[in-house]
């Protein structure tokens, strides 16, 4: 089995801290065990090195995050740089054509794509990896891991199983990011979340580019990469794919894309220069500017202040930064 580990998406949620040039991936936000401050591509390195995967890993991501990810990571490590940011469909395909161009696999053999902002722990790799076993007995186009949702988020796909019983359920239904009465609807026919990892062979990629009368070889996609949809896999596959199987996940799952759940992780409530009163709960302030902010009397807010802008929020609804963030026109 080959990887495909997803690095160039903008991280627009966490602005101003995660910018198109300096994105949420690369931020030492995090800690590892021995207490060190670690950015989410060197937390999932670590753990796809101690499954045994990382050799068979390729790095998808944009020009402008090269440097970095070398710097994060080794200078010996394959990156893919795509032509241009077209989100993952793109991405996903750039990657599973470069394999097979370059004979790095077979047509039948798996690949799994995995995502850079998932908070997991390794059970989650190594669930992976029972699963590419499981997979040659069912054979699906696409096979998924999904996750108990604990909230009706709109942040997510939903995976609506036939069956749930099963430990490998077959889908009937995948829909992305719904509005938050469809979200509460598939909780309540026990819909999962999806964690964003997508595991197929080689072949459904070519055979799908070719039933869409899309290039199918690496060198073609390079220099037609503007003709594949600029959306996601969840949208143009995903919510077009009936033979979809998945398996639920039931270890440590959150995605780090948004302030609220990001927090969580910090390990101090006050990074940089500020300061926070006895009377702040919950809060956390993250001032990258050189002037001092102090915190009076909040509650479950967060503050963040970079040289992009300035970000005062509830937890609760931090994830409308993204919204925020496009309309101001940043460079996202
Ligand atoms: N190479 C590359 N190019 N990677 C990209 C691009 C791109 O243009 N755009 C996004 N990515 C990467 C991100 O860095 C991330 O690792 C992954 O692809 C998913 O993109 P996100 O932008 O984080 O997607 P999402 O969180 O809104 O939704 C996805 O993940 C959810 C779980 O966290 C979907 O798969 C949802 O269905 C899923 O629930
Ligand atoms: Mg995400």
């Amino acid at each position: 089995m080959k990887i495909i580990l997803l690095c160039g998406g903008s991280g627009k949620r966490l602005w101003p801290l995660s910018n198109g040039v300096r994105s949420k991936q690369f931020l030492k936000v995090l800690k590892d065990k021995r207490g060190e401050s670690e950015s989410m591509i060197q937390r999932i390195w670590k753990q796809l090195q101690e499954v045994g995967l990382a050799k068979d890993t390729l790095i998808v991501s944009s020009e402008h995050y090269l440097e970095q990810i070398y710097h994060q990571l080794d200078y010996d490590i394959e990156v893919l740089v795509e032509p241009e940011k077209r989100d993952t469909f793109p991405a996903i395909v750039l990657g599973t054509t470069y394999f097979v161009e370059n004979k790095k696999i077979a047509k039948d053999e798996l690949i799994c794509v995995i995502p850079v902002d998932p908070y997991v722990e390794i059970e989650f790799f190594k669930q992976l990896i029972e699963m590419a076993s499981i997979y040659k007995n069912i054979e699906p186009n696409v096979f998924l891991m999904g996750i108990k949702p604990t909230f009706p988020s709109q942040q997510y796909g939903y995976i609506i199983p036939e069956e749930y019983s099963a430990a490998v359920k077959k889908v009937k239904t995948f829909r992305e990011k719904p509005t938050i009465e469809l979200a509460k609807t598939y909780i309540s026919q026990g819909g999962l979340w999806n964690s964003g990892t997508f595991m197929f062979q080689a072949k459904y990629i070519l055979d799908f580019l070719e039933k869409q009368q899309l290039p199918s070889s690496y060198s073609a996609i390079m220099r037609k990469y503007n003709l594949l949809q600029n959306s996601s896999f969840d949208y143009v596959v995903l919510e077009n794919e009936n033979n979809i199987y998945c398996m639920e996940f039931d270890g440590t799952w959150e995605d780090l894309g948004t302030w609220g759940v990001l927090c969580e992780h910090f390990d101090s409530n006050v990074y940089g220069n500020a300061s926070t009163s006895l009377s702040c709960e919950n809060t956390h302030v993250f001032n990258e500017l050189d002037i001092p902010i102090h915190v009076i009397g909040l509650k479950s807010s967060i503050v963040v202040a970079s040289p992009d802008g300035i970000l005062i929020s509830d937890k609760k609804q931090s994830e409308q930064v993204k919204i925020i963030a496009h309309h101001n026109g940043r460079p996202m």
